[in-house]
């Protein structure tokens, strides 16, 4: 049996005190049967980690650069986002692909970077509503997984998540259909049993795009659906905790 697992995207969102409201009710949140992750931006990931000890809360970094250190301005290394405290780390988000030019050798290298620093990657995959349309869905995340596989080695999954989300649902209040979700989950885990069957049952493969409370418990019922990556939800301490009991 997976666990279940529900994950908190801010994005760029959120103010000091914006968020020690919401994790005053967050850090008291009790969810024995759920691993619930939270994703600030950086200039926060700090206080975050330090807020939330003692809870049942984890934390992780929306991006990092592949190199451990060097003439990046602006970026951060695995290493910091390690050493600061965080055990997680978001990869190959849709929005860093389309707005930052993240190609799948780029995430690749970052995945390959958490793994080296001992932080969970969670490997973002998704098609767009073009890709859909044509018929591609399929073939495009099965692209963006193989990328990572080739270079890291399928057992290295066994250390790493996948959160599967259309770019088409993101945002957009457009929900993926249950089926929708369920049929790509598989597809993604038939595609790791090929390669090996012990880490496509162990893999948790997580949901993600306008996950709501409403709509939660449908999406999560799916059987190779593990639990759920929130973006805007995850802002509001109400909606957010509903989702992770309907987890
Ligand atoms: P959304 O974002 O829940 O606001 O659609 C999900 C994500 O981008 O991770």
């Amino acid at each position: 049996m997976r666990r279940r697992v529900v994950a908190g995207n801010w994005k760029m969102h959120g103010s000091t005190a914006t968020i020690e409201r919401l994790l005053d009710a967050l850090v008291q949140l009790t969810t024995p049967q759920v691993d619930v992750l939270l994703f600030p931006p950086i200039a926060y990931l700090s206080a975050v980690i330090e807020r939330v000890k003692g809870s049942e809360l984890a934390v992780g970094a929306q991006n990092i650069h592949a190199e451990s250190s060097g003439a990046f301005t602006g970026e951060v290394a695995a290493e910091m986002v390690k050493d600061l405290g965080a055990t997680h780390v978001l990869v190959g988000h849709s929005e860093r692909r389309r707005w930052f030019g993240e190609t799948d050798t780029i995430v690749a290298q970052k995945f390959s970077a958490a793994l080296r620093v001992g932080l969970v990657p969670i490997l973002c995959v998704g098609e767009t509503s073009e890709q859909r349309d044509e018929g591609r869905a399929e073939q495009v995340v099965m692209t963006q997984l193989d990328a990572v596989v080739a270079a890291v080695g399928i057992t290295a999954l066994q250390r790493s998540m996948v959160a599967y989300e259309p770019v088409w649902v993101i945002g957009t209040g457009r929900s993926a259909t249950p089926a929708d979700a369920q049929s790509m989950h598989s597809a993604i885990r038939a595609r790791i049993r090929t390669l090996d069957a012990k880490v496509a049952d162990g893999l948790r493969v997580l949901y993600g795009g306008s996950i709501t409370a409403a709509n939660a418990a449908a999406l999560f019922a799916g059987s190779d659906v593990d639990g759920g990556l929130v973006g805007g939800a995850s802002l509001n301490a109400e909606q957010f905790e509903n989702i992770c009991r309907a987890a």
